[in-house]
Formats: structure tokens, C-alpha cells, sequence
């Protein structure tokens, strides 16, 4: 029997295509998620996608009761842990709306968990963990600085499981540090679809382009990067839900606690994003440059070696690809 794969925020941007690649590499995902930031509407699209029933429970990763039905209802294997807030911006404004749901969230989570002996985690981190690294390409080992009280929130969650493993016999725990996720599913069925105006380039360039805003503001022409523009490294969302896989299947052969980054190893400025999706769509995006924002960072690439060489994930799908599924995605609506 397939093994069942509880995947909290899985009706989200990177939790639904999770879902989709645990399906088709014969897993059988559950999904949990208080849609906070997501759609029951994503739902059926996962299950025309995924080609089976997707159980989804309606509920509140903080909320144990409600974790404790799930382990009880479904016979999981192993929690793909996507559940949490990532507004970077807003994370300053309601701190303890995102110490609540992202570090308590996963301490619910873990109790949860332990007492229905339930010891495999894929734990959603972040590259935001390192700040401005003092060398490039990082590596997992580079000093930690996160800039942001959201960066923060993941830290701590990656100390706590840091000491979690150890205290237990069992404990499998992956936390995966994603460089910058884009792009949507190559049927253009499934995507990011924030609310609002989205802060995150691609999206904003779909909108754009999709005639909902106006133009792309670039925050700084100064940087030291090759053409001022700040530079980050694009990772086609399909690579990420693949490197949730072979992380878990890592997982299989190796108990302990283990961190990895999850990016292509190369940066991409704003300008060569916006030239990219511009080929990808076949129309201008209107742009204008505006002052740097405090707290951005000039240029953050991966050093994903420790991926490879452990459970042997690299991202095999570049910009072009990237810019080209996004803009399907657009091109369907863009929206649940
Ligand atoms: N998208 C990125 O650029 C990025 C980069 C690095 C890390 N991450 C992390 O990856 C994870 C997934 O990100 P995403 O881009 O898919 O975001 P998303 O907002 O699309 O997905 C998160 C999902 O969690 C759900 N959720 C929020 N609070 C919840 C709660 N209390 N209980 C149950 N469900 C809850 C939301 O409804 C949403 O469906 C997050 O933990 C995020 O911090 C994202």
C-alpha cells in the first residue's frame, strides 16, 4: 500500500505542488491547511493533477486536538511540514501572529507527532536564515543572520528540531532552506495566486503583464551586482516539490537531523527576470526604479551541493522555463 504523506499547508503555492509530485511518484498525500493563505478551490485541480483522492482537512497546525484526529484517522508515514506565513513585510507588523503560527505551529506539530510516533519531517525553511552571507555561493554551514522577524521565526523552529532529534531515538527531520520558488505547474492548472499585490518578483511580473498593475518598481539600481539590480537564485517550483521526495526518501536511510539548501546555484538579477518573462510573454513590462528598501540585500545564490551529493537533487529547469509556466499560469486567470 502507498505510504500516506500528511502535507501541512498543502493547499498552498509550494504545498500543492507537493502534493501533485508525491501522487505521481506513488505516494498518498493528506493535506492540512486553515486556507489562511490558499483556496479550497485548489482542491479539485490537485486531484485531477495527482490522479486520486486528496484527503484534505480543514484545521489550524497550532491546534493539537486537530492533530491528534489526523494521526488518528490516517496512518501517516511521514509530514511534508509547508504550514506557516511568509510575508516578510508583514512579519514586522504582527510579530506574534508569526512567532504564534510558524514557531508554535511547529512545536503543535512535533508534539503531535511524537506522541503518535510519527518521526519523519520535511521541514519548509528558508534562505532568508542566512541575511546578506558574507560569501556566495552559501553554504548550510555560513553564518546565520536573518534580517526579518519572519527569517527568525524559521530559525528558531530549525534550533528546536536541532534539539529535538537528539532526545529521541527516532527522529528523521530534512529541514530545507529554498532559495527564491517560481513559477507554477506545466499545466498552468495550479500556481501562486497571492492575494492582493504580490510581493514576490515573478508573480508581480505575471500581474503586470496580465494587465492588473501597472508597472514593476525596481528597488535600487545600485547594487554591487553586474547591472544594480539585486540578484537571487530562481528555483522552478517543480524542482523544489521534486527535492521534497528525494529528501524524504533521504530520510528512509538516515535518521538524525539534516539541513539543506534547496537552489539552483546561480543568481539572476531583476533586470535578467523581467528581460526572461518578457520573452516568455511576449510583451513589455513597463518598469521604473525606486530607492532601495531597508533590509534588502544586493545578491544570494545556493551552494546546493550538500542536496546532491546527499540524496542526489539538482534543479534541472532554468528561467526561461520558469517565466514560461508562470505566464501559463497567468494566462488561465492566475486565481482559484
Ligand atoms: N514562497 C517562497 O518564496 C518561500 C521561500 C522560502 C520558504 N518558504 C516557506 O515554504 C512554506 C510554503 O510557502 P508558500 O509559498 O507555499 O506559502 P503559501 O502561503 O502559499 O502556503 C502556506 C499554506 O499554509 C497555510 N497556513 C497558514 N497558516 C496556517 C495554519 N495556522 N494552519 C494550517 N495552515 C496554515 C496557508 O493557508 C497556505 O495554504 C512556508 O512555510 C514558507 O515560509 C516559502
Amino acid at each position: 500500500m502507498a505510504d500516506t504523506i500528511l502535507v501541512t499547508g498543502g493547499a498552498g503555492y509550494i504545498g500543492s505542488h507537493i502534493v501533485v509530485e508525491l501522487a505521481q511518484a506513488g505516494y498518498a498525500p493528506v493535506v492540512l491547511d486553515n486556507f489562511a493563505n490558499s483556496s479550497p478551490a485548489v482542491l479539485p485541480r490537485l486531484e485531477a493533477l495527482a490522479g486520486r483522492r486528496v484527503p484534505c482537512i480543514e484545521g489550524d497546525v497550532r491546534d493539537v486536538a486537530a492533530l491528534r484526529r489526523v494521526f488518528h484517522d490516517h496512518a501517516i508515514a511521514a509530514v511534508i511540514h509547508c504550514a506557516g506565513l511568509k510575508a516578510v513585510g508583514e512579519s514586522g507588523e504582527r510579530p506574534l501572529a508569526y512567532y504564534d503560527v510558524n514557531v508554535a505551529g511547529s512545536l503543535a506539530l512535533a508534539e503531535a507527532m511524537g506522541e503518535a510516533g510519527v518521526t519523519t519531517l520535511v521541514f519548509s525553511s528558508s534562505a532568508t536564515v542566512y541575511g546578506q552571507p558574507e560569501r556566495l555561493p552559501v553554504a548550510e554551514d555560513a553564518p546565520v543572520a536573518p534580517n526579518s522577524v519572519y527569517g527568525r521565526t524559521k530559525l528558531v523552529v530549525e534550533d528546536f528540531l536541532r534539539d529535538l532529534a537528539p532526545a529521541g531515538p527516532n527522529w528523521r527531520i530534512a529541514i530545507l532552506r529554498y532559495f527564491n520558488p517560481a513559477g507554477a505547474h506545466p499545466s498552468g492548472t495550479i500556481g501562486e495566486a497571492p492575494l492582493g499585490r504580490p510581493n514576490n518578483l515573478v508573480p508581480l511580473l505575471c500581474r503586470i503583464a496580465g494587465g492588473e498593475f501597472a508597472e514593476l518598481s525596481i528597488f535600487g539600481r545600485d547594487w554591487p551586482t553586474p547591472d544594480g539590480t539585486g540578484v537571487r537564485d530562481y528555483l522552478h517550483v517543480q524542482d523544489l516539490a521534486e527535492g521534497h521526495i528525494a529528501a524524504m526518501k533521504y530520510l528512509a536511510r538516515t535518521p538524525g537531523v539534516a539541513t539543506f539548501n534547496l537552489g539552483v546555484g546561480r543568481g539572476f538579477s531583476v533586470l535578467e527576470v523581467v528581460a526572461a518573462f518578457e520573452r516568455a510573454c511576449g510583451r513589455t513590462i513597463p518598469r521604473q526604479f525606486a530607492p532601495r528598501r531597508a533590509g534588502d540585500i544586493a545578491c544570494v545564490y545556493a551552494d546546493p551541493a550538500r542536496a546532491n551529493a546527499s540524496f542526489g537533487w539538482r534543479a534541472a529547469r532554468g528561467l526561461d522555463s520558469i517565466c514560461a509556466d508562470a505566464w501559463r499560469w497567468q494566462a488561465g486567470g492566475g486565481k482559484y
